[in-house]
């Protein structure tokens, strides 16, 4: 009983085939064999809000019709100070194009529109991370050069990657870890 009260309560959403241990899994398709919720992130999660204190998503923002929409649904069923973590193809990666059903294509400053410190963006939604971590995969090749780790080294050299080489030494996946704020 005990232990119950303090399992952490963690929303996968878009869990498709796979979800963390202890997660509650949601995801619009009923073939997705590790949802135990049918529902579309889009319109509504049907969780109250501030239930969870981790909503996850990995690999599905960019399948959504709206992302800010997606976002903020995670934000509202997350309580303040819980963690969203997001996990999404960089827009410079084969698997970002390939597949048709990917709607957007995103860098690692495209949730910064989510952040209060860009009081000119934040007007989007008026749904407010703060970013706790950030990391970028790289392909095999680039990592065992050096190049992935240089790139998460310090943000002025991500920076510099994703304004000049990064369509040449290119990403894998953005992971993304934020703080949700209220
Ligand atoms: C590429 S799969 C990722 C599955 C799983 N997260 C993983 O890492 O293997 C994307 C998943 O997001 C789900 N999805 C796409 N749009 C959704 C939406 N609007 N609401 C809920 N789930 C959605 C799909 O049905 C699919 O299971």
């Amino acid at each position: 009983m005990v232990e119950n009260q303090n399992r952490k309560r963690i929303l996968e959403v878009g869990c498709g085939r796979i979800k963390a241990p202890g997660a509650i899994g949601v995801d619009s398709n009923p073939d997705a064999t590790a949802a135990d919720v049918i529902a579309d992130v889009n319109r509504s999660l049907p969780f109250v809000d501030n239930f969870f204190d981790e909503v996850r998503a990995v690999h599905v923002v960019e399948h959504v019709s709206d992302v800010m929409k997606t976002v903020a649904e995670m934000h509202r069923v997350c309580r303040p100070g819980g963690t969203i973590f997001l996990v999404t193809p960089h827009y410079t990666d084969f698997s970002s194009w390939c597949d048709p059903t990917h709607r957007w294509h995103l860098n690692s400053y495209s949730f910064g529109f989510f952040g209060s410190t860009n009081r000119d963006r934040y007007w989007y939604t008026g749904v407010e991370l703060r970013q706790r971590a950030l990391h970028i995969e790289m392909a095999s090749l680039w990592k065992w050069l050096g190049i992935q780790w240089l790139v998460n080294h310090s943000d002025r050299l991500r920076r510099f990657w994703e304004l000049y080489p990064c369509f040449i030494v290119r990403g894998k996946q953005i992971e993304f870890t934020f703080e949700v704020v209220k």
